[in-house]
């Protein structure tokens, strides 16, 4: 197999700070040493995927590189009693698509203790549209579940709602029949956010205080946010007592600028959210429940796209102008 050569894309920095995204070939044996080969039948588009291909420093140190940090298809080597020839299976997180080769690519090799079975309940294609994206709202809704969420407390909140992960939260918090306000900046979007269940839409600027009041009205009892800055300050001096604020993105920024009276006089739990790292017992619990109790409709929250698109999906996510899932089809 090693000399076989596959498809992918390749980041080049053609000079300093320069880089160029092509479709090339790549051989298995440029490949990283590993547990498991597996042929990738579908991958996912990730913000953090199209920092990867823009030449991201924090994620990707070295290029060459082949982004992607999710990737779903069958195990085609394995050195492990744990995954047999054949197998489907999952990877999504950890070093995927960050320093190791990743799921923008035909083929991965990587670690046995990257791997997820396929669970049952699941196809290929199906695991992922949720990707890192689907990954990561369920850990925030298991978040709420751990401090006793329950859809009687109130409205949850979801930030950058059109988003892979903000999209992904208002279907899987609806279908459990939570109340879910959606944020967006695309109000041409209402439809779709409602189709998915929000049962109000609101503009972004709505949740956008200027005041810098310490404290402001409650209104949510959850927030999933996607996006960071002055939304995330907004929404924790917002929250009800004893409401749970999940921290998952930095699109808006990376910078939190807050007083601790939501912490305690509210009784607010910040919750941070980490799916690359998440530990496999955890893990296998949240894609149990996406496979099955927690399972979405998936229509119209989804587009599959061939690798020769890849260059074009990856501007728009960048520009904030994505909107649902991107499934990438490798063959
Ligand atoms: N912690 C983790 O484990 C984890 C996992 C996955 C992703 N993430 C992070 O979560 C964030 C979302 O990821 P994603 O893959 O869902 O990205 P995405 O598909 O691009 O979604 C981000 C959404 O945020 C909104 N947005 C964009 N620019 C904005 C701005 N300047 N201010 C406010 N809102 C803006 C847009 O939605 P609207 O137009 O609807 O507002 C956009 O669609 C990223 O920061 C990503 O790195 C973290």
């Amino acid at each position: 197999m090693e000399n076989i050569i596959f498809r992918a894309l390749i980041v080049k920095e053609v000079a300093q700070n320069v880089f160029e995204r092509n479709i090339g070939g790549k051989k298995i044996s440029e490949l990283p040493d590993g547990d498991v080969l597996i042929k990738v039948l579908f991958s996912s588009l990730n913000y953090k995927d199209a920092l990867s291909a823009n030449g991201h420093k924090g994620i990707t140190r070295y290029y060459p590189h082949t982004p992607g940090v999710d990737a779903a298809g069958i195990v085609v080597e394995s050195n492990t009693d744990k995954f047999r020839v054949g197998d489907e299976v999952i990877v999504t997180g950890y070093d995927l698509g960050m320093n190791t080769s990743g799921g923008f690519g035909q083929y991965i090799r990587v670690p046995v203790d990257w791997v997820v079975p396929l669970p049952r309940g699941l196809t290929l294609q199906e695991s992922m549209i949720y990707g890192t994206a689907g990954f990561t709202a369920g850990l925030c809704v298991n978040a709420f579940m751990e401090k006793g969420i329950e859809p009687k407390d109130g409205k949850i909140l979801v930030t950058g709602a059109t988003g892979g992960v903000g999209s992904l939260s208002v279907a899987i918090l609806s279908k459990l029949g939570y109340y879910v306000v959606a944020s967006t900046g695309k109000l041409d979007k209402i439809d779709f956010l409602k189709n998915l269940g929000a049962k109000e839409v609101i503009h972004r600027s709505e949740i956008f205080d200027t005041t810098n009041k310490p404290l402001l009205p409650r209104k949510w009892i959850g927030v999933i946010d996607n996006v960071g800055g002055n939304t995330l300050s907004t929404a924790i001096r917002s929250t009800d007592y004893d409401g749970v604020v999940a921290a998952v993105g930095l699109v808006e920024s990376e910078k939190l600028s807050l007083t601790v009276y939501p912490f305690i006089l509210r009784g607010v739990s910040l919750v941070g959210i980490d799916s690359a790292e998440t530990k496999m017992p955890k893990r296998l619990r949240i894609w149990d429940h996406l496979a099955s109790d927690w399972k979405i409709n998936f229509d119209g929250i989804w587009r599959e796209v061939p690798l020769d698109s890849i260059n074009d999906e990856i501007d728009k996510i960048l520009n904030g102008q994505q909107v649902g899932k991107v499934v990438v089809k490798l063959w």
